[in-house]
């Protein structure tokens, strides 16, 4: 297989990102775009330079030149377009948290499995390089057997409220803190999740009917044990523009701890500038590369989510690309952020 045809539904954020990866690979040599607004359509039709636009999925899913398919809606819409590219074995990479519940979850598998589709989730943490370099490490055996885990991400006030806003039914877990349970499962991989007990508190997220923070102890089958937490409190003009984060991994034969705070690269302008990924809001003080999805640099994208989107391409042209996170893994994670919602609604220890 040589070239490729990609369709990206959602012109959003994120979307906005995935076709700028897609535009920037010379083997997509036909790329769709999709929005329901068709001011966000048009805006990133012409950005990319796009071959095909629409307002509506199943045409740009449809198309017979269209072999994967990049579900880039908000949390709530990913299951419609997702369910199309799968029953029409196309591969696709939707967006984390997959979807919304686990029935649509396990129907998707159950469709692929039928089709054949390639399917996986965009878990992006993962391609920034230190996080690889820990799996690496871990399956290497540099750590002997994992037997604690510590991992956190806070985001700013700015993304809690976007996320808030945006979608009714996703929390810190299932939104944010997914992004630690889909690389502490990773790095335990092999190990099965057996409890959760999680504690949340909202004050600040009140208005939107969520929580401000969750902290949750898992435990595994061997006994191993992981403490995983985030947090939307950081104000808006916290100097990391989305994420500050943390993992600490401790086996037998070793130990692992990942700064990922950014603190290595301060700039503070005279004026204050906007954060890219909100811009409504303006920082004094800039982290930079601080980005979850990566950053624009001389007009081209960079980043973990330009290195996820070429991964999923050289999955298809059968050219390599390791470390996407897979639909049957992203189930698991959903699982467990769904249960440990519900350890803090019960007040008692979840079993998984
Ligand atoms: N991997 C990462 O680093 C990362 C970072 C942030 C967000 N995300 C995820 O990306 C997804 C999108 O987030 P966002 O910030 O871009 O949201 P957004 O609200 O900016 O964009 C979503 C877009 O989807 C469009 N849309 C909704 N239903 C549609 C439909 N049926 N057909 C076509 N378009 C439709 C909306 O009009 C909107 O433009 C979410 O699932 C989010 O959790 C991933």
């Amino acid at each position: 297989m040589g070239n490729i045809g990609v369709a990206v539904i959602g012109a959003g954020g994120i979307g906005t990102l995935r076709a700028q990866s897609c535009s920037q690979i010379p083997q997509i040599d036909h790329l769709s775009v999709c929005d329901i607004d068709k001011t966000k359509l048009d805006t990133l039709s012409n950005k990319v330079n796009a071959t095909f636009a629409t307002t509506n999925y199943e045409e740009a899913i449809k198309d017979e030149k269209i072999q994967a398919v990049i579900v880039s809606t908000d949390e709530e819409s990913h299951y419609g377009p997702a369910k199309l590219a799968v029953e029409l074995g196309k591969a696709v990479l939707i967006e984390k948290p997959f979807v919304l519940n686990l029935d649509e979850a396990d129907d998707i598998l159950a469709i692929s499995s039928k089709t054949s589709a390639n399917v996986y989730v965009g878990y992006t943490q993962r391609f920034r390089r230190r996080y690889l370099l820990a799996k690496e490490a871990v399956d290497a055996g540099n750590l002997g057997d994992l037997v604690m885990a510590m991992g956190k991400i806070y985001v700013t006030r700015a993304v809690g409220e976007a996320v808030a806003s945006r979608s009714p039914n996703t929390t810190p877990s299932i939104n944010t803190l997914t992004y630690m349970v889909d690389l502490i499962l990773w790095y335990m991989e092999g190990k099965k999740p057996v409890e959760v007990y999680a504690k949340s508190a909202s004050r600040v997220f009140k208005k939107y009917d969520r929580d401000d923070f969750q902290w949750m102890i898992v435990t595994f089958d061997d006994g191993s044990v992981a403490t995983l937490g985030t947090s939307w409190l950081p104000p808006h003009h916290w100097p990391a523009y989305t994420a500050t984060m943390e993992v600490d991994l401790q086996g037998t034969g070793g130990s692992l701890n990942i700064d990922d705070s950014h603190r290595d690269v301060v700039m503070a302008p005279e004026n204050p500038i906007p954060c890219p990924y909100t811009p409504e809001h303006e920082v004094n003080v800039a982290f930079l590369g601080s980005a979850m999805p990566g950053d624009f640099a001389l007009g081209e994208f960079f980043g973990p989510m330009k290195e996820e989107t070429d991964a999923f391409i050289k999955q298809i042209l059968q050219q390599g690309g390791v470390g996407l996170a897979t639909a049957d893994h992203a189930r698991n994670v959903l699982a467990l952020t769904m249960a440990a919602d519900n350890s803090c609604k019960n007040g008692t220890p979840v079993k998984l």
